[in-house]
C-alpha cells in the first residue's frame, strides 16, 4: 500500500473513491459539505431519503455523484459529533477501509484525517489512519493453495488534511505510521505462520534476512554455544524437541558506538505443547502463537530501522519448541541457569520463564540502558486483563511510566501490575534455589517475580502479552501487539 498526504478541495479529487464523514443527525463534515455544494446538494438529498443517519461505522457507497470527478463517494458514519474520540476515529477509518475492499477502487482520497479530534493533531491522526488502514487490509493467505485476494484492491491512499501547513508534519507522521505498520505486519506474519513452518531455524533465517536488509548485525548462537555459556535452563526446554534451538541476537546500531542500548528480549517458543506437563487438546493450535514476543522484537527492530532511529537497540530471542519426548525434561528436574541459580522444574509448561531467564542474564553484557522482555507468558494474564491491555511489570517505576505512556500514544495499551516482594514468597523450593511455578493465585505476578531474580543488573520491564498478542475465534490471528507500544517507547527515547 502506498500512502501520501494532500490538502485541497475534496470535490475536485480525481480518484477511485473519495471518503467523507457524516455525523449522527445527517450532519455533513466539512469535506462532505464541499462535495455536497459542488454536486448540487446531492449528498443532502440522499441523506434525506434515510439511507444513512450517521451512526458510527455505517457506510454508504455512492456512484455517479453529479459534477464530481471521483468515480465513487463513500459516506462514513461518525456517530455523535461531540462524542467523536479516538476509538470512534479508528472505527470510522476501519469501516471505510472495509467498505472499499469490495469495490473496484484501486486508489482513494480519505477525508477523515481532516476531521477535528479532541486532543489530537494532524500527526496523530495521520499515523493512526495509516495503522488502521493497513490493519484492515491485512491478510495471511500465503498457505492457501489459491489466494482469496480479489483482482482489484486498494493500492494508493491519499490522506486529506485541512490546511497546506499540515502537509509537512503529516508527511513525517505518515513515514512513522508506515514504519510501525510494516513492523506490525511482520510480527503478524511470523505469529500466524504455523509451527511446522515457523521453527527456531526459520526464525534464525528471518533474523539474518532482516539484518541484511536493514544493516543490522545478526548472530545465531547454536546449542553448543549456549552450552558453553551455561544456559542450562534454556537448553533444558529445548531437550524434548527434534528441532535445534537457536538463540538469536540482532543488533541495530543507529546511535553512538558507546551509547548503552535498549535491549528487547522476546519469548520464542515456536510451539508450546506444555512438554511432559502436556496441555489439553482444545485450542492447542493457538500455541503456535507462543513466539509472538519474539515476533514483536522482529517487528519493533524493523520499525526502528525504517525510522532510522538514532539509538542502539538489541533484540534477543531464545527460540525453541517445547515438546514432550524421551529426552524431555521431567517435573522435578533441577537445572542450573546461566546466572548460577538453580531451578526446580515443577511444571514443564511454565517454560517461557525458563528460556527468558538465561536470555535476561545473557544481555547483562550490553550494560543496557533498559531491558524490556515481551512474552506470551501466562494464561493467568488473560484472566486478569482480558484481551485489552498488556500486563506490565517492572523494577523501575519510571521505565513503567514510559511504557504505559508509549502504549497510550500508540493506541496499544498496557497496565501496570504489582511486583511487590510479598509475592516472592510463592517461589520456594525444598531442593533448588527456586521452583519454576508458584501457586495458581496471582500466576502472572509470580511468573514476573521469577524473572525479576535475573534482572537485578539493569532497569527492566516485562510485558505479558498472553491476552493481547492474538485473537481467537472467527478472527483468529496475530495482532502484532505490542509493536506500536515499543516503537513509541523507542521514539521517545531517541528524541
Ligand atoms: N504459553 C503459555 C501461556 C499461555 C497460555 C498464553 C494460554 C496464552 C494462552 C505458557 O507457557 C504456559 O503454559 N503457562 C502456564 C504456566 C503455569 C503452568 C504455571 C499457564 O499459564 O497455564
Ligand atoms: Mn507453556
Ligand atoms: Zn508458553
Amino acid at each position: 500500500m502506498e500512502f501520501s498526504i494532500k490538502s485541497g478541495s475534496p470535490e475536485k479529487q480525481r480518484t477511485g473513491c473519495v471518503v467523507v464523514g457524516v455525523y449522527e443527525g445527517r450532519k455533513l463534515s466539512a469535506s462532505a459539505q464541499g462535495i455536497d455544494a459542488a454536486s448540487g446538494q446531492y449528498l443532502s438529498e440522499v441523506l434525506r431519503r434515510g439511507d444513512l443517519e450517521g451512526a458510527l461505522g455505517k457506510t454508504l457507497l455512492l456512484h455517479g455523484v453529479p459534477k464530481i470527478p471521483a468515480d465513487r463517494v463513500l459516506l462514513v458514519g461518525l456517530g455523535r459529533e461531540r462524542d467523536f474520540n479516538e476509538p470512534a476515529y479508528r472505527t470510522a477509518l476501519s469501516a471505510a477501509a472495509k467498505a472499499m475492499k469490495g469495490t473496484g477502487a484501486t486508489d482513494a482520497v480519505v477525508c477523515l484525517t481532516d476531521l477535528t479530534l479532541k486532543r489530537h493533531d494532524t500527526s496523530w491522526k495521520v499515523e493512526h489512519a495509516v495503522l488502521t488502514i493497513m490493519e484492515a487490509g491485512y491478510r495471511f493467505d500465503r498457505l492457501k493453495s489459491k489466494p482469496a485476494e480479489p483482482k482489484r484492491t486498494l493500492r494508493k491512499v491519499t490522506l486529506h488534511v485541512a490546511r497546506r501547513s499540515e502537509i509537512e508534519p503529516g508527511e513525517t507522521a505518515l513515514d512513522r505510521g508506515v514504519a510501525i505498520a510494516e513492523g506490525i505486519a511482520l510480527a503478524k506474519d511470523l505469529g500466524n505462520l504455523p509451527g511446522n513452518h515457523c521453527t527456531p531455524t526459520y526464525l534464525a533465517e528471518q533474523a539474518v534476512d532482516l539484518g541484511k536488509r536493514h544493516g543490522m548485525k545478526v548472530d545465531i548462537l547454536e546449542q553448543k554455544d549456549c552450552e558453553k555459556l551455561g544456559m542450562g535452563c534454556y537448553l533444558a526446554v529445548a531437550r524434548g524437541s527434534k528441532q535445534p534451538p537457536k538463540f538469536i541476537v540482532m543488533e541495530y546500531h543507529g546511535g553512538k558506538r558507546d551509547e548503552p542500548p535498549v535491549v528487547l528480549v522476546g519469548k520464542g517458543i515456536t510451539f508450546d505443547t506444555g512438554g511432559i506437563s502436556i496441555k489439553p487438546a482444545a485450542e492447542m493450535d493457538e500455541m503456535k502463537f507462543d513466539m509472538c514476543g519474539a515476533a514483536s522484537v522482529f517487528g519493533t527492530l524493523k520499525a526502528a530501522a525504517l525510522m532510522k532511529l538514532p539509538m542502539n537497540v538489541i533484540g534477543v530471542i531464545p527460540a525453541t519448541e517445547n515438546m514432550p519426548g524421551g529426552n524431555a525434561i521431567k517435573p522435578g528436574d533441577i537445572v542450573t541457569t546461566m546466572s548460577g541459580q538453580t531451578v526446580e522444574i515443577l511444571n514443564t509448561d511454565a517454560e517461557g520463564r525458563l528460556v527468558l531467564c538465561d536470555a535476561l542474564t545473557y544481555v547483562e553484557k550490553y550494560k543496557p540502558a533498559a531491558v524490556v522482555d515481551i512474552a506470551t507468558l501466562t494464561g493467568a494474564m488473560v484472566i486478569a486483563l482480558g484481551h485489552v491491555a498488556t500486563g506490565l511489570f517492572s523494577n523501575s517505576d519510571s521505565l513503567a511510566r514510559e511504557l504505559i505512556q508509549a502504549g497510550e500514544t500508540g493506541w496499544d495499551r498496557g497496565w501496570h501490575m504489582p511486583l511487590w516482594d510479598d509475592y516472592q514468597e510463592a517461589l520456594k523450593s525444598n531442593f533448588a534455589d527456586m521452583p519454576n511455578i508458584g501457586s495458581r493465585a496471582g500466576g502472572s505476578i509470580t511468573a514476573a517475580c521469577f524473572l525479576s531474580r535475573y534482572t537485578k543488573a539493569y532497569p527492566w520491564a516485562h510485558l505479558d502479552i498472553a491476552g493481547t498478542a492474538w485473537k481467537s475465534g472467527a478472527e483468529k490471528g496475530a495482532t502484532g501487539r505490542p509493536v506500536a507500544m515499543l516503537a513509541h517507547f523507542l521514539l521517545r527515547r531517541a528524541a
